[in-house]
């Protein structure tokens, strides 16, 4: 073990030098003009993974390709599966980068470009400790899969369909990913808990063409208007989502958890100066902390309508529209959040507008049990990265996935993060420490040993 961890910190230059060329690659899966770059990071993986001596293979989806790569197995020891994705979110707005997103540049110990943190950075760290072990010992104490895919940042539309269809080639113990972030610098964390997401896109149309607003206006309904009145109406001023049944199932926090969540060293005024405001604001009754990591929301997240141009133009427009989604909590069934919804915006809907509501992807959020024994061998080996023990959180982002394995591969599922909160991912100006990816190696080959003690 020691000499794999010597072996890593000897190849800090290499490791990095191999990070910035995967952040070159443009993977932006929710634009099919970059269809061709997303092929190409998940060449550059399979060509990794081919390079120190594994079988990867690519295997075609009628979306993004998904690599799959295995070690040989290890009798006796467990089965690990490493779950990562090497596309990533649009960069946009671009002209708030520093410096360009395919364009990795390092400032500060840092590496700045899109998809640093989320997720080629953290992926990328269990690559590279399979590859140390290999290197060293010749073998990995236990068995590891690779399954990375391309399609996270748009829902996982096609990896459910994989996983149902190759559920005995991709049995194991524990599913290893780290696509979520540390507490704090200096403060490790295993993630337990994700949210959900259900994910909206409402078309409203009125008249067949822009109209003259003088000439029509006040005589014929305005989409614009009527897109605000309705997304107004859906959150209170107390922060409450004003859907009838959105509620009904939420799994409420239980006063233990209101207690640990309490007792991290949460620091509001940084939290707000890194953000730049200064007030923060949420659903009446619940902390920050709370209100991120295990209350459900409601936020818009692109609205389009109208003149848009520099200037003034006294415009009626012809159509609104609005893309918006609600986080999740565990219990909350996106399909039945979908519904209730749908039958509110039926309601709010002014006359003379007509309406479309378009369901993009949805998930529903989990919460893994605290007493697995890989859990706790995942500490040890944090520790053994990070040099302090982790603190075990929630947090609000959402790996769509994640139940789909628990359910379908009966195994625990461990949320090692090594980002950071102001890491920017989805931002501009996104970013991954290169200690933290350095670290993040270390940990993971370290996890491989910690693991190979469970029996199974
Ligand atoms: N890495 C994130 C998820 C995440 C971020 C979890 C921070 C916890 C903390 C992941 O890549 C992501 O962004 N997921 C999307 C899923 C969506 C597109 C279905 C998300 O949460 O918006
Ligand atoms: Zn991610």
């Amino acid at each position: 073990m020691q000499q794999v961890l010597q072996y890593i910190d000897g190849r800090r230059k290499q490791h990095e030098a191999e990070l910035i060329e995967l952040l070159q690659i443009p993977s932006v899966s929710a634009d099919p003009a970059f269809a061709a770059d997303v092929k190409r990071a998940a060449e550059w993986v399979q060509r990794r993974l081919q390079g120190m001596g594994l079988a990867a293979e690519l295997i075609t989806t009628g979306g993004h390709p998904i690599l799959y790569a295995e070690s040989p197995p290890m009798p006796g020891a467990p089965v690990a599966l490493v779950y990562g994705h090497y596309d990533v979110q649009p960069p946009d707005p671009l002209d708030e980068w520093i410096t360009p997103p395919f364009e990795p540049a390092v400032r500060d110990g840092k590496v700045f470009a899109r998809g640093a943190t989320d997720d080629k950075g953290q992926m990328l760290t269990h690559v590279e400790s399979v590859a140390a072990w290999l290197a060293v010992a010749k073998k990995v104490p236990l068995q590891v899969k690779f399954v990375i895919e391309g399609e996270e940042e748009v829902g996982s539309e096609h990896l459910g369909e994989f996983l149902r269809a190759n559920t005995e080639r991709l049995a194991c113990n524990c599913v290893v990913i780290s696509d979520t972030s540390q507490f704090a610098p200096g403060v490790p964390a295993i993630t337990y808990g994700l949210r959900g997401i259900a994910y909206f896109e409402l078309r409203l149309t009125g008249p067949k063409q822009d109209l003259h607003s003088g000439v029509f206006g006040g005589g014929v309904a305005n989409p614009a208007n009527a897109l605000t009145k309705m997304l107004g109406a859906l959150v209170d001023e107390r922060g409450r989502v004003m859907i009838p049944g959105f509620y009904d199932d939420v799994a409420a926090l239980t006063d233990r958890e209101r207690k640990e969540f309490a007792s991290l060293p949460f620091d509001e005024a940084a939290f707000k100066q890194q953000l730049a405001v200064d007030q923060l604001a949420g659903e009446e009754g619940f902390t920050t902390l709370e209100r991120r990591w295990a209350r459900p929301t409601l936020d818009i997240n692109g609205l389009t309508s109208g003149y848009q141009g520099a200037g003034a133009k006294t415009v009626l427009p012809a159509r609104a529209s609005a893309k918006f989604s609600c986080r999740l909590v565990p219990n909350q069934d996106p399909t039945k959040v979908a519904a209730c919804l749908r039958k509110r915006l039926t309601e709010l809907l002014s006359p003379g507008i007509k309406m479309e509501l378009v369901e993009h992807h949805g998930a529903p959020g989990v919460v893994m049990p605290l007493e697995s024994p890989f859990l706790q061998a995942a500490a040890t080996a944090v520790e053994a990265g990070f040099g302090r023990r982790p603190v075990f959180i929630r947090e609000g982002g959402s790996i769509p996935i994640v139940n789909t394995f628990a359910d379908l591969l009966h195994a625990d599922v461990l949320l090692l993060g090594w980002g950071q909160n102001d890491d920017n991912p989805h931002s501009p100006n996104e970013k991954f420490s290169l200690d933290d990816f350095h670290r993040g190696i270390r940990a993971s080959a370290a996890l491989w040993q910690e693991l190979a003690q469970i029996k199974k």
